[in-house]
């Protein structure tokens, strides 16, 4: 197969050839490649609230240690040992520093080595401190790359971060963390995820919770301007006026890295996204009340926050082989919030859902495209993103 003229004879506007969705090849390539300069929601800073707290987790293949240093900065490095490349650390934990089990060397929370019995006179030991991975603490969420520039990471921070604090998120804990692994290649679950063409017929709860799904332009031609003036208005009169995105709606495109944030109502006088519109849990952050919004924080394609009034979601997206994928949903509530002021069923019911539907479509979308009928389609006038998602991944992959 040559990549090349695969992508050549790609079709702008439609779904992609079959080995996009199934190569191992191809996978391999962008796992060193375009998927290692993505950045990745990792974790939540209560997971490692202290110095010498430590998580463990998979990106792309490689194991990273995150550990927050003594001098509160979080850390990554690979997990793996300077000496013969022993794994490190097994599971999470907290520690004065880190020790690999095999024959003990020793690092400092900052990576550096710290000890190394019986080493011959004249090694330099400064130089063999463990690998560093590109991760970064921003408003309470701990994203990481295997090859990201952690400096593209800067204006990012600064446009993301005022809202993230402003809905709590530094100083929120895990309420819940559900996994969804899902057979099918990371591309068909991100395509999934940018398009709401499947809501209205595969999405019945998410439709009864998000009132203005139809106004989103998503069954009816005049949606789209319908939804403007729904948003408009209610950013006028309702919407917290003290959010630090307020109808300052951005969107950043560049070449390697996009992002964004957006504020909109949930709609038929729902104040969070849960069945009966109730809250789930006590406001968070700065917040002054309840104003039925919902802020969207992006870094694309992986990186996606959703900031209710009550709570907060992380969406993880981690590709783990060429037909498999890691979604894991983390809901964050106040810091200080406990039960009963927390219901948890309430607060996950939604996305859960929504989250187990999205499996089962990815996997039938996935088992299709593996018969030999399988050929691309032409996407709707409502999967722009998806469309255009596809052309970004194909000019990049290219390069
Ligand atoms: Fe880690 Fe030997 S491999 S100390
Ligand atoms: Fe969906």
């Amino acid at each position: 197969m040559n990549l090349q003229e695969l992508i050549a004879r790609q079709r702008p506007g439609w779904s992609l050839e079959q080995p996009f969705y199934t190569s191992a090849e191809i996978y391999d390539l962008e796992r060193k490649t375009w998927l290692a300069r993505q950045w990745y929601v990792l974790g939540h800073s209560s997971e490692v609230r202290e110095s010498g707290s430590f998580i463990v987790r998979d990106l792309l293949g490689e194991s990273l240690i995150i550990v927050r240093g003594n001098d509160g900065t979080v850390r990554g490095f690979f997990n793996v040992c300077r000496h013969r490349g022993s794994r490190i650390c097994d599971a999470d934990g907290k520690a004065a520093s880190l020790m690999c089990p095999y024959h003990a060397w020793t690092y400092r929370l900052d990576g550096t080595l710290r000890s190394a019995p019986a080493l011959p006179e004249g090694i330099d030991t400064s130089q063999l401190g463990l690998r560093p991975a590109p991760v970064k603490e921003i408003g309470g969420v701990i994203l990481g790359s295997l090859q990201g520039e952690l400096e593209s990471l800067e204006p990012v921070r600064q446009a993301l971060e005022p809202a993230l604090i402003y809905h709590g998120v530094p100083n929120a804990r895990i309420a819940a963390r559900r996994h969804y692994p899902t057979r099918g290649n990371w591309k068909l679950v991100m395509e999934n995820f940018m398009e709401c063409y499947h809501c209205f017929p595969a999405h019945p709860e998410y439709c009864s919770v998000m009132r203005h799904v139809d106004a989103l332009g998503r069954v009816s031609s005049d949606g789209a301007a319908r939804w403007q003036q729904t948003l408009e208005e209610w950013l006028r009169n309702q919407a917290n006026p003290d959010s630090p995105i307020g109808n300052q709606q951005f969107n950043f495109t560049a070449p390697v890295q996009s992002y964004g944030a957006t504020r909109a109502p949930i709609g038929g006088g729902c104040k969070t996204q849960t069945k009966d519109g109730e809250p789930a849990a006590p406001l968070m952050g700065e917040q002054s009340r309840f104003d039925g919004g919902v802020s969207t924080l992006r870094i694309d394609p992986f990186v996606y926050i959703a900031a209710l009034n009550d709570y907060v979601r992380l969406f993880q997206f981690l590709p783990t082989g060429p037909e498999t994928t890691d979604v894991v949903l983390t809901w964050l509530v106040d810091g200080e919030a406990r039960e009963p002021d927390v219901d948890i069923e309430k607060l996950v019911w939604l996305w859960d859902v929504t989250t187990v539907q999205d499996k089962a479509l990815i996997e039938r979308n996935a088992a299709g495209i593996r018969s030999t009928a399988y050929s691309p389609g032409p996407y709707s006038t409502l999967e722009s993103m998806p469309a255009q998602f596809v052309g970004r991944y194909l000019r990049e992959l290219a390069l």
